[in-house]
Parts: structure tokens; C-alpha cells; sequence
């Protein structure tokens, strides 16, 4: 603490394909810390990996982003309360500068353990789940393994290394359109934000899109298409989670591309979602199952299939560092269960510090 207040390091930007979606998302949190209870301590990480932490980094990160250039007259004004030039540098000496961490990051080098696994050497609590927790959440085929062996319900899928593919890629194919049929979506491990994903209607796509998702990760997730609504719950707490109520996207394209997520503005939320209460006390309980199973903290986005034809429930993904934008989900749901943006923020940095407690 200096001047009583409690100072955040919110890290942003990132390495991975999801570092503009990160910007928008620091910049909702940050705009949400109260200026009264905490010093907000800007650290920018650029795409190739650099630390930025004078000056104002998150000006200087989104500057370069094409995201923000659409992006303009959303309202917040975070960097109203950015402390701005002249910090000293992160990381050199920043146990002693820093009292917690928000690692505001999405994807590979930032949701997947690595930066969990520096501040857990570092010593200084930090936001949301741990290194084994954030790790298996990151990769789509870990999480569905998991979740299988805890019986939690899913569909059909199979993984496939890059290199199973890049050696025999007629028989792959063959073995994916008999084993998952088609159309199937095909998707890098890991991965976020609908990068790298892609829907399979045929051969010629199915080696597109096999392709695609090579150039992401050496694992590829091939999962049976369903004709699903999608549903997705927040869920809030450490060792004695709570869920959310669950919210329906409706996206605009034809799934839920990053185009309809984050460009084209054609998707549209209903909270809470329009199910029935069983459905909607299922999903509470499958999100809360799915939480403690893969071991997580603080805070993840649970997404669901409500299928359509069966109205069976299945569990698609989890989202450690769910999207944090204005318009995001994990926080819209929290506001529609009572729990507003600056309260929901206090709580996770509370956990923070409760989950550091615990564990020392
Ligand atoms: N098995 C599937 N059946 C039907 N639609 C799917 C399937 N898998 C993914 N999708 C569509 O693709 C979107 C992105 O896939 P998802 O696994 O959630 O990736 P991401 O982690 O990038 O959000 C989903 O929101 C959904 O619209
Ligand atoms: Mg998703």
C-alpha cells in the first residue's frame, strides 16, 4: 500500500492473437478500479513480448491496434485515472511496487499459466486462477479430457497433433469425417476468441481449416457440429464458487466468429437467457462443477450448447480471463445478478488476496 490505497498492476496487450481484445478489456477494468481505494500501474505488453510500464503504455499499445480505430465512442474513459509518466520499470523491483496483480490477458502467454507461473515466483497475489488451472483452461483438448472424466457432458470431439496431420493428411481426414462427420468445427488447442476456428462442411474446407489451426498450435481440437443455442454462465468465488445467471448469444454470422464477436456488431445478448428454470438451474450447476473440476480461481466464463433438437446441455469451453469489454458477458451477467462493474472488480482483487492468504 502507499497512501493507503491498493496499488494494481493491470497488465495488458499480450503476445497472443487476442492482444487487441485484452486492450479493450483493460481498458473497461481499469476504468472500473475505484480511484478513491486503488493506484492503477499500467503495464503494457507489446506482440513481440515487451514490457512497457513508463510513460502511458496503454496509449502507446493502442495506437498500433486496428481494434481501437473501430472502436471509437465507446464511452470509457480509463485513462482519466491512468497514473500517468514516469513509473519505474516493471518487472525489475516490483514486489516491492506492486500489492496485486491483474493480468487483464487473453490466450497463450498470458491465460495459460506462464504469467501465473511468474507472479507465483514473484510472490505477489494475483487475479483469477492458478498455473494448473489456467494452463488446462487454455487448451481446449486438456479441459474437454477433464471434464469427460468428471462425466460433465460434452460433445463428441477428438484431438490430433499437427504433426498427424501434416504426414498423413488424406487418411486424417477420412478418420475425422467418419469418426465426427460433417459439418465439424475444427480449432487450435489453444486459442481464444474464435481464432483459428473454423466450420467444416466439406473435404476442401476440412483441409482449410485444418491448415488454419496448424498455423496456431501444434494440437488440433475436431468436434461434431451441433445445432445449438449458446449459453454462458460467470462464475465468481475460489473455493466456495457462485454462478451467475446464465445468458444466451445469438451471433450474427453464421457461428461465433471473431468478426461477430469483436467487428461487425451483429450479435446480440439476452440476460438472462430465455430457458426454462430447469435448464437454467442446470447450467448454474454445470458451470460451478466445471469450475472446480479444472481447479480454477476467482473468476472463468463457462460457455454452453443448448442443443437444439435433444435441449441437452453440453459444456463447450472455459474461459479463464473471460472478455472484460463494455459489452462483454462476464461482467453484463454479474450486473444482471446484482453484482455492478466496480463491486465485481473489488471482489476479484479481494479474492486475490484471499486465494495468496491460502495458499502461504
Ligand atoms: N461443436 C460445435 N458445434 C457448433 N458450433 C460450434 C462448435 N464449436 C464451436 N462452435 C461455434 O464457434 C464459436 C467459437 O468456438 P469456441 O470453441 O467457443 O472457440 P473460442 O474459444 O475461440 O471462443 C462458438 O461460439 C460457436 O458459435
Ligand atoms: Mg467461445
Amino acid at each position: 500500500m502507499s497512501n493507503g490505497k491498493t496499488r494494481v498492476a493491470v497488465l495488458f496487450g499480450g503476445q497472443s492473437g487476442e492482444h487487441d481484445v485484452s486492450l479493450r478489456s483493460a481498458r473497461t477494468i481499469m476504468g472500473a478500479l475505484d480511484p478513491a481505494k486503488y493506484e492503477v500501474i499500467p503495464v503494457g505488453i507489446t506482440r513481440e513480448g515487451r514490457w512497457l510500464s513508463g510513460g502511458d503504455p496503454f496509449a502507446e499499445l493502442t495506437a498500433a491496434s486496428p481494434l481501437f480505430a473501430v472502436d471509437a465512442g465507446s464511452g470509457f474513459d480509463a485513462n482519466a485515472q491512468i497514473v500517468p509518466a514516469g513509473r519505474r520499470a516493471l518487472p525489475e523491483g516490483w514486489q516491492a511496487e506492486v500489492d496485486v496483480v491483474f493480468p487483464v490477458l487473453h490466450g497463450p502467454k498470458g491465460e495459460d499459466g506462464t504469467v501465473q507461473g511468474l507472479l507465483e515466483l514473484a510472490g505477489i497475489p494475483y487475479v483469477g486462477s492458478g498455473v494448473l488451472g489456467s494452463a488446462v483452461g487454455m487448451d481446449k483438448g486438456m479441459t474437454k479430457t477433464i471434464l469427460h472424466q468428471y462425466g460433465l457432458p460434452q460433445v463428441p470431439w477428438l484431438v490430433i497433433s499437427r504433426r498427424d496431420w501434416l504426414t498423413n493428411p488424406i487418411p486424417m481426414c477420412e478418420m475425422i469425417e467418419s469418426q465426427m462427420g460433417l459439418p465439424c468445427f475444427v480449432k487450435p488447442a489453444n486459442m481464444g476468441s474464435s481464432v483459428g476456428v473454423s466450420k467444416c462442411r466439406d473435404r476442401g474446407e476440412l483441409l482449410e481449416a485444418l491448415e488454419t489451426a496448424a498455423r496456431f498450435d501444434r494440437r488440433i481440437l475436431i468436434e461434431m457440429a451441433v445445432d445449438a443455442r449458446e449459453l454462458e454462465v460467470s462464475v465468481l468465488g475460489n473455493e466456495a464458487p457462485v454462478a451467475s445467471l446464465a445468458g444466451e448469444v445469438i451471433p450474427g454470422n453464421e457461428f461465433y466468429d471473431y468478426a461477430a464477436k469483436y467487428i461487425d456488431d451483429n450479435s446480440l445478448i439476452e440476460i438472462p437467457a430465455d430457458i426454462d428454470g430447469t435448464t437454467m438451474n442446470l447450467a448454474r450447476q454445470l458451470a460451478i462443477e466445471a469450475f472446480q473440476a479444472l481447479d480454477l480461481a476467482g473468476l472463468a466464463r463457462v460457455d454452453f450448447f443448448l442443443n437444439r433438437e435433444s435441449g441437452e446441455l453440453l459444456i463447450n469451453e472455459v474461459n479463464t480471463m473471460p472478455g472484460f469489454t463494455a459489452i462483454s458477458m462476464y461482467p453484463k451477467l454479474w450486473e444482471a445478478s446484482g453484482l455492478g462493474l466496480r463491486e465485481l472488480v473489488d471482489r476479484l482483487i479481494e479474492l486475490a488476496f484471499e486465494r495468496h492468504a491460502d495458499r502461504a
